[in-house]
């Protein structure tokens, strides 16, 4: 028997199986609620039912509403799902598997009982879309797990595996791995089927109580939240509607959450956040590729380099259950690269955010080898060598001389010629960047970056690895700084330059606080260490006699002021603390080195600092979607949020900037160009977009049109 395209009905054995079967997900797309709520009157007027269950088909249980109808107009629902769950006479036992996030979980918590397979992952991740669980979810879960816990999952959005779910009390039931969860859960309903009353989670109220021992909770996690839910809304909110849950009676709760809930929709936060997730899905997918091209499967891994970066890797790979062979030819190197993975498992674990028997799982998957030979039949290896050609293009040639065929071979090269390393071999189709952001164990940012001659499945290959040890692929073409880089170049470059114009470091810092940057980029260069880019940039003032050099960075690195690890560097340090202190020593230093380049020293307005860094980036990004060295401008937004730690409510570089508007942001950089000079040549595409009022985030370069 079939109801709807989306939502069958079938009757097996006294029990009605309501199964929801929209790909890929199970979101509650059009036709979705309708079809839960026509099934669930089906199964009540039938006689020969005794008892349902809610199911989904395919990978996942329901992960939530459809995100693209937000934002849009849509009829108010006469009747809505939970309701009609929650109203049902007959039981409903929600059968649980792959996600039940947002309105799946809240369908879920509608349901009279919940089981779960126990690789099934439940949440309420709504606020990670700048809004809140508005399927009575902040009212219900409260009542299951008390106000506490269901706090700390709504405001985190995290995703609890289903055995955490079960302790918390949310699941009545695991099913045994490996169990049919159909089959499972039609024997649990016919077990329930006449147990009345029937257990509503409306009706419970002991676990409430917690709040009244505890009245200072709200408060406490609002304070908790407070660094970095700064400029946000929704968490804030999420708190109040739990609140709400304790100090209000059920219906009066369920008001006050869709209030909430309506107020955050279609605020500019939830806008940005919808488009960051998106984004993030999008910028997976490169045009072009047949979807099934044969790639090869990666079962083990070498690292080139038992440098900080290599380690980074190497764990990246472990966490993920890879094993990785650590090749370095220095004994000494290779042993203090293996102590700094042990010191940094061992902090996590300190910290409470590693458990033991995982550092113990993982440590070992990392192997340490000294020859080329040893890593040979590895099917990935990614070179994590010193930052100069020359080094590069040994370990490639040797690297071609020893690995079998058919493995990938990456290079994290951060800037150098994709196109000359990968010369180094017989094989360039094998090639190309895997460019990791430091931390590479921590930082989600990986750009692949193709060469002229980089096979379509070497791409495909690595973009898929990047995604299975959890990182975000983005697709990058080969140029100086391949593209996460360079748009951040001119930002790096004005940061400096404004210092000689009379911004103080500090000014600059707070503008970018304010903004949403966890910290401000002086303080971020004093703790990578100043020194870090001097070479760069000698490198690139060697290459190019227009390369504006930084005079007064240059300065305080030849002072021996290279950041927090001398104790001063852009701010002073006392001894053990990270804390930055204004120094009046670097005003001073400031102040000379602008009189002797003739600079005449003025204020900065805060609009003005930000409106310099960030639409000098934006005017780089639109000159690399115009060159097709990225393929849109979304995955630049992508990479800002993911390795520069762009506020993600502000959506992206891109999406930021259309909230300006191009007009204003093209009209500013060709001011600025005429005051400045060539480094502001605005891009033709700014100029385009500005001209036809269109909007830079939709910007494609021409491969990915
Ligand atoms: N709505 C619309 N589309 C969705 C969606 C949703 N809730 N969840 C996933 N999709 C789409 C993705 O955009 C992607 O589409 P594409 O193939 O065209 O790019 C496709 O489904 C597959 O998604 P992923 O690539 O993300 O698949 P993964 O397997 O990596 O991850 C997931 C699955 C964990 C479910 C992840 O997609 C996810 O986190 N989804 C969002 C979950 C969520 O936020 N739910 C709450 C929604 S708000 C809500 O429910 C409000 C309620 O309280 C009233």
């Amino acid at each position: 028997m079939s109801d709807s395209p989306v939502v069958r009905f079938e009757v097996e054995d006294g029990v009605g199986v309501i199964t929801v079967d929209y790909p890929p997900v199970n979101a509650l797309g059009p036709g979705v609620p309708e079809g839960i709520i026509a099934a669930v009157e089906r199964g009540e007027a039938d006689p020969a039912v005794r008892a349902m269950v809610l199911i989904g088909a395919g990978r996942s249980f329901i992960a939530g509403a459809d995100i693209r109808r937000f934002g849009t107009p849509r009829p108010k629902p006469a009747r809505r799902t939970y309701d009609v769950l929650d109203a049902s006479a007959k039981p409903v036992v929600a059968a649980i598997h792959g996600y039940a996030l947002g309105g799946g979980l809240e369908n879920a918590l509608a349901c009279h009982y919940r089981v779960a397979v126990p690789s099934a992952k439940l949440g309420l991740p709504e606020v990670l879309i700048g809004i809140l669980p508005g399927g009575g979810g902040t009212q219900r879960l409260p009542r299951l797990v008390g106000p506490k816990a269901a706090m700390e999952m709504i405001v985190s959005g995290r995703h609890a595996p289903a055995p955490e779910a079960k302790r918390l009390g949310i699941l009545d039931h695991l099913v045994e791995e490996g169990e049919d969860l159909r089959g499972a859960a039609i024997a649990y309903a016919k077990r329930v089927a006449d147990l009345r009353p029937l257990p509503r989670v409306r009706d419970r109220t002991e676990r409430l109580a917690e709040a009244a021992a505890d009245p200072g909770m709200f408060d406490a996690m609002r304070a908790a939240i407070a660094r970095k839910a700064r400029n946000q809304k929704a968490p804030y909110h999420c708190i109040a509607c739990v609140e709400a849950a304790v100090t209000q009676p059920f219906e009066e709760g369920l008001r006050t959450e869709r209030r909430l809930f309506e107020e955050l929709e279609n605020a500019d936060e939830a806008r940005a956040l919808r488009y960051a997730f998106f984004a993030e899905r999008e910028v997976a997918k490169i045009p072009g590729l047949p979807k099934d091209l044969p790639l090869p499967e990666i079962r083990s891994a070498a690292v080139v380099g038992a440098g900080t970066m290599g380690g980074g890797i190497a764990m990246s790979l472990a966490d993920h259950g890879i094993p990785v062979k650590l090749l370095d030819a220095s004994p000494e190197a290779l042993a203090k690269g293996l102590g700094r993975i042990r010191d940094n498992y061992a902090v996590s674990v300190k910290r409470g955010s590693l458990a033991q028997a995982d550092m113990d799982r993982r440590l070992p998957l990392i192997e340490p080898v000294e020859t080329y030979e040893a890593i040979a039949d590895c099917d990935v290896v990614i070179e994590a060598a010193f930052e100069q050609m020359p080094i590069k293009k040994e370990v490639f040639a040797r690297l071609d001389a020893a690995m079998k065929p058919g493995a990938l071979l990456l290079t994290n090269t951060s800037a150098l010629d994709i196109d000359a390393i990968a010369g180094a071999t017989k094989r360039p189709e094998m090639v190309a960047g895997a460019h990791f952001f430091a931390p590479a164990n921590v930082m989600k940012l990986l750009e692949v970056v193709e060469g002229a001659k980089t096979a379509p499945a070497t791409m495909a290959a690595a973009m898929k690895l990047g995604r299975a040890i959890g990182k975000i692929s983005a697709y990058a073409g080969n140029s100086d700084g391949f593209v996460a880089n360079r748009t951040r170049v001119p930002f790096n470059i004005e940061q400096g330059l404004m210092v000689e114009e009379g911004a103080l470091p500090e000014q600059i810092d707070r503008v970018m606080v304010e903004f949403g940057y966890p910290m401000g980029p002086f303080a971020v260069n004093d703790m990578s260490g100043l020194d870090v880019s001097y070479q760069t940039r000698k490198r690139r003032a060697a290459a190019d006699p227009n390369y504006r050099t930084l005079p007064i960075t240059d300065r305080l690195v030849e002072m021996g002021r290279k950041g927090q690890k001398t104790g001063a560097g852009w701010y002073r340090y006392e001894k053990g603390d990270r804390t930055p202190h204004p120094d009046p020593e670097v005003h001073r230093i400031i102040k000379e080195v602008a009189a002797g380049m003739g600079i005449e020293q003025r204020g900065f307005t805060d609009e003005e600092i930000l409106h310099r860094l960030l639409f000098s980036s934006v005017n780089e990004a639109c000159k690399i979607l115009e060159e097709g060295k990225a393929l849109r401008a979304s995955d630049i937004d992508v990479m800002w949020l993911n390795g520069f730690g762009f506020p993600r409510y502000r959506g992206g570089l891109m999406f930021w900037a259309d909230g300006i508007g191009a007009r204003e942001v093209y009209n500013r950089v060709s001011a600025w160009h005429q005051r400045y000079g060539a480094r502001w040549a605005p891009s033709a595409l700014l100029r385009e977009v500005a001209e036809s009022g269109g909007l830079l985030r939709e910007a494609k370069s021409a491969k990915a049109r």
